[in-house]
Order: C-alpha cells, then structure tokens, then sequence
C-alpha cells in the first residue's frame, strides 16, 4: 500500500517552546466536504482523560456536519476512529489489542476506513509501529489536526492510501467546531490546551503541545449558550488549568476566569486538572466566594518525598503542597480534595513510599489515582536507571491503596444521615429501580426511584448508607 506521509511526529520539535503567538483558527467547513458521510456510519473509541472525551465530541461534531451518522455497532461501521492515550504503557496495550480486532474486521470489508488519533500517533516510536505492523490503518493524525478530518477522510477515499498527518508543532486553538455532548445536562469545556511543565516521567507535554489559553470571551460564551440550553454542570479542562492565562496579555487568570464563570447562571463548576505550584489565593478564594464553584479539588501530588518531586521536576515540596492543602481547608472547610500519585519512580526507597503514606494521612485524600510508575520514551525518567522490581512495586502500590481507599469510605462516612443534593444522571447500575448521580463534593450516590424525568435535575437525597465507593440514600419530599 503506499503511503501518503503528510507530516511524521517528532519528539524533539515536540519539545520546542518557541516565543509566538498561538494561532486561533476559527473552523468552518469547506463546501467541499458536505455531504461526505452520507448514507455512511462512524463510530469513535475513547480512550484516556477527560480532554480525549472532549477531543472525541468535536471529532463526532465535524463527521456529523459532513453526514456521518453514529453507528450502534462500532466494528461495522464505514468510518472507526480510534482516540488513543499514551500516558502508561497499559494505556497503550489495550488499543494495540482493539486494533488486532479491527484487523479481522478490515480484512472483511475493505471499504471500512479506520483511523488511530490522539496521543500516541504523537509519538515517533508509536507510528513507526503503526507505520511497520499494522497496515491495514488507513488515517494516522495527532492532537494538533482535529480540524483536518475532513481532508484526511476525503483523501483515504480518493487515494486508497494511508494517509499519515502528524503535525509536532506547538498546537493552535480551534474555535466554532460542533460537538456533539455525551450529555445534556454535564458538558466538558476546554479553557486551556498542552502543558509546558515537563515532570520528567509525562509524555503529555510532548504530545499535547505548549500551554495555550483559549480567550475568556470564547470561554464565557460558551457557558453562557450551555446554560441557554439547560445544562447544569460545567467542567473546565486543562492539563493544568491553574495556568490558565499565563501565556495571554494582561494578568487575567483562572480564578478571575471562576468569579466570571459564576455569573453565567450555571449551577456547577468543576475543574480539572491542577498543578499544585500554580494553585493561587485567588482560585481557592474564587471555590469560597463562588456559589457554582463546587467543593471539589483533584490536586495531583503525585510522591509525598521532596527529594523524589525534586527529580520529577514538581517544582514545589511536601511542605509547600501541605501548605496550600491548609489554607484551602480554612477556606473551603467541606472541601473533598483527591489527587494521583506514582508509585515505583525510579530508584524510590522505601523510606521515600513512607513520606507518601505519611502525606496521604495529613490530606485525608477522598480519592486518588494511583499508579505504578511507567517508562515513556523520550522523557527524562526513562533514561533513569530503575533499580526496583515489579514485585515490590505492586505491593507498594497494593498498601498505598489501603490507605487511599479508607479515605474514599471516610468522604462517603461524613454525609452519613444529611441531605445532599445530587444531580441525577441516569438509571443506575447498581440494582433495579435506582437512579444516581453525584453530589457538590463529587459522591456517587445511588437512591431509589424510576422517575427518568428527574434525569438532568438536582434532587435532595438523605443519606443512608456510606459504602467505599459509593453512598446510598432516600429520594427527600
Ligand atoms: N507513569 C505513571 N503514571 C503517570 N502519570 C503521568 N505519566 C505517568 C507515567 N509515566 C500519571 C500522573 C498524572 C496522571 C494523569 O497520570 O499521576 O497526574
Ligand atoms: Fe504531565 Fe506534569 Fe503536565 Fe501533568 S503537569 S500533564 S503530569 S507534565
């Protein structure tokens, strides 16, 4: 098959922050593309973080325009995308294990077009293997050429090739795509993309491109027409949202962006993710002050032990984040805080894992991503001699967890016997005739009802049951 190489990834070029302006292209769709999809289907595989979720809406936004529709049966449909994750390895396992069903799939109909985008086409090592052993792949873009995909699908077609688009530069800020929402009362909104932090174990600063903001006046439009439209719940996204303006004129930052944000009318702000150094006074201010502004803080320490966060390039120390972890509960007393931590960095001691434990305890975490160390090529840790075994690793791993999932039952033990307001998602999983949906604080709560109009709705719930990962109540009134 020949293949058409618009553009390979580049670690290197990734890296580069050169000093110029971010571009905002505004999307509109060339005529030349209406009517593409016609008759035909897709489907999109999500994979990773909530910024992927939100990359897939814009991605089903732009097939939608051009006539595809969503297909209920994902290996039969004429367009599959694959929205990938590079951040693990085992992140990556599962897509190569996908793309061995697609493979079959491929082979009994040769018109299915299948793309792999998102972060790890961003990687050289990635697409060389994409490129050498799977074959049958007919689009590989990146991150940064969302607003291509009618181009890159239109040239599958045309040339039966494969078509490669990978661009490594710093990113842009697209504006005025459609999305289609997963939901219609909780949307993701994108305030900022990349991450300029490099921690030396994360391959997203390479893959994501450079921090950029997009302008508070797009930002605030958008929350004002979800409100027109009866959403409930915003969560802002960012791969450090705490930086959010740094990189536009004048000095508005996140938490101005929060007191804004207020005045929409929405009834919830989340946000996610924070990076500990950039969490300011007037963000934790901006979670007392505000009403929408909900009791919810994700603030990735990832290790408790100031030499390890030296060598992961955090840039603050076991006492600086416990600093900020106080002041926040001064202000925001009911505060939920939850977090990620590594486990298993490279030549991390025992001792080391002990000041994690330690910290966890102080926080008194009411969630946390934990993870098992893993070598990124490209980044600096993996160049890191790792002296521990996978053994050891797990059991580190397997204790943390003790301790985090205690906090996970303490945060639901707290609102043993109140009543708490849950915004209803939908029929629950947990057992028939229940409904769920989460509370201020972030608390899946399961209750008994069959009312599927209270979907999108804020109900008052007494709480009756506190379980680890989940509380149960009776619907109030
Ligand atoms: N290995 C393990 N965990 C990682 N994370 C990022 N990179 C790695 C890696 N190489 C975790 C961090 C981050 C979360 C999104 O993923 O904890 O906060
Ligand atoms: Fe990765 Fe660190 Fe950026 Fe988070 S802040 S995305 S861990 S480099």
């Amino acid at each position: 098959m020949k293949n058409i190489k618009i553009a390979l990834p580049s670690l290197k070029s990734a890296k580069l922050r050169r000093n110029i302006n971010v571009e905002t292209i505004r999307y509109k769709l060339d005529n030349k593309y209406v009517g593409l999809g016609t008759g035909k289907t897709y489907y999109i595989f999500t994979y990773g973080c909530q910024g992927n979720e939100a990359d897939s809406e814009v991605m089903a936004g732009i097939l939608e325009q051009v006539g595809y529709k969503l297909s209920d049966d994902p290996m039969n449909s004429d367009v599959v995308l694959l929205n990938t994750c590079a951040i693990r390895e085992n992140a990556e396992q599962r897509i190569w294990g996908v793309l061995g069903q697609l493979k079959g799939r491929k082979r009994e109909n040769p018109d299915m077009i299948v793309g792999i985008c998102g972060c790890m086409p961003q990687e050289e090592n990635a697409t060389n293997k994409i490129l050498e052993s799977y074959d049958f792949i007919d689009l590989v873009f990146g991150t940064h050429n969302r607003e291509h995909l009618p181009e890159l699908i239109y040239q599958a077609y045309l040339t039966k090739a494969k078509v490669v688009e990978v661009l490594s530069n710093e990113g842009t800020i697209l504006e005025d795509t459609p999305k289609i929402r997963a939901s219609h009362h909780k949307a993701w909104v994108n305030i900022m993309y990349g991450c300029d932090e490099f921690c030396t174990y994360c391959i997203v600063p390479y893959t994501r491109g450079r921090e950029r903001s997009r302008s508070k006046e797009d930002i605030i439009n958008e929350v004002k027409e979800l409100v027109e439209l009866g959403y409930k719940e915003v969560t802002l996204l960012g791969q450090n949202v705490n930086a959010y303006g740094k990189d536009l004129d004048g000095d508005y930052t996140f938490g101005d962006l929060l007191y804004d944000l207020d005045k929409t009318g929405i009834s919830r702000i989340r946000y996610t993710t924070s990076h500990p150094r950039d969490l300011d006074e007037k963000t934790m201010l901006a979670m007392r002050d505000c009403k929408s502004v909900m009791p919810h803080l994700h603030l990735p320490v990832q290790s408790g032990d100031n030499d390890i966060l030296k060598i992961m390039n955090r840039k603050y120390t076991y006492e600086e984040y416990m600093k900020k972890v106080n002041r926040l509960k001064e202000l925001v007393p009911d505060i939920s805080i939850t977090t990620d931590i590594i486990v298993g960095f490279p030549n991390e001691t025992e001792e080391q894992f002990q000041n994690t434990l330690k910290l966890c305890r102080e926080v008194g975490y009411e969630g946390a991503f934990t993870f098992i160390y893993s070598k990124r090529e490209g980044t600096p840790a993996a160049k890191m001699p790792d002296s521990i075994g996978d053994e050891e690793k797990h059991d580190r791993l397997n204790r943390l967890n003790v301790i985090i999932n205690e906090g996970y039952k303490k945060g639901h033990e707290r609102f043993l016997d109140k009543v708490v307001e849950v915004l209803v998602d939908g029929e629950s999983k947990n057992g028939e005739g229940m409904m769920c949906g989460y509370t201020p604080n972030l608390k899946l709560t399961h209750f008994k009802s069959n009312d599927l109009s209270l979907i999108g709705k804020v109900v008052k719930v007494k709480v009756t049951e506190a379980k680890t990962w989940f509380m149960i109540g009776e619907l109030c009134e």
